[in-house]
């Protein structure tokens, strides 16, 4: 049986990048089934998980792939990569150098993706202010001159996380 058959209008594959520990993993958990778990461990390999939701009267399910950030495991790119159509690049707000490996993260996109894959660059753990390393300017600089679309998240209090998803969805559809 196919998608369509299902009542299912659109596929859209999206892939989650950024370095280990930023909470890619808890965001899709929170998204996929509003689950946060604290100690929460090192994806190992790729997993995915689907949301459908309802946009614009048209029900579109949205495939979400997850990886570990960790170097060693980043033999992944071809596959992990095909099809997607956007991306959520994940930093922690809290720690500055997984705002600095973002460029990084964006070439690696770029070079193994269409190059007009959509980016929403998210800073999460915004629950964390008090421990804030990367001013909120600093990062909307960074999304404004690499042209991409920005929001900070908590995949612990929710906050933003739907629009995060959705909103990068949306300018997909
Ligand atoms: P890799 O799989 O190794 O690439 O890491 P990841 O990006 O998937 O990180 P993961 O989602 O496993 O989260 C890492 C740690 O940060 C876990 O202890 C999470 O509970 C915690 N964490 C994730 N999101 C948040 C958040 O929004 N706020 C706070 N305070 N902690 C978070
Ligand atoms: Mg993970």
């Amino acid at each position: 049986q196919s998608d369509l058959d299902q009542g299912i209008d659109y596929m859209f594959k999206i892939v989650l990048i950024g370095d280990s520990g930023v909470g890619k993993s808890q965001l899709l958990a929170r998204f996929a089934r509003n689950e946060f778990n604290s100690k929460s461990k090192a994806t190992i390999g790729v997993e995915f998980q689907t949301k459908t939701v309802l946009m614009d009267h048209k029900v579109v399910r949205a495939q979400i792939w997850d990886t570990a950030g960790q170097e060693r495991y980043q033999a992944v790119t071809t596959a992990y990569y095909r099809g997607a159509i956007g991306a959520l690049l994940v930093y922690d707000i809290t720690k500055h150098d997984t705002f600095d490996h973002v460029e990084r993260w964006l070439e690696e996109l770029r070079m193994h993706s269409d190059k007009n894959i959509l980016v929403m660059l998210v800073g999460n753990k915004c629950d964390l202010g008090s421990l804030r390393a990367v001013p909120v300017e600093e990062a909307k600089e960074l999304a404004q001159r690499q042209g991409l679309f920005f929001m900070e998240t908590s995949a612990l209090d929710s906050t933003n996380v739907e629009p995060a998803f959705l909103g990068l969805l949306s300018q997909i559809y």
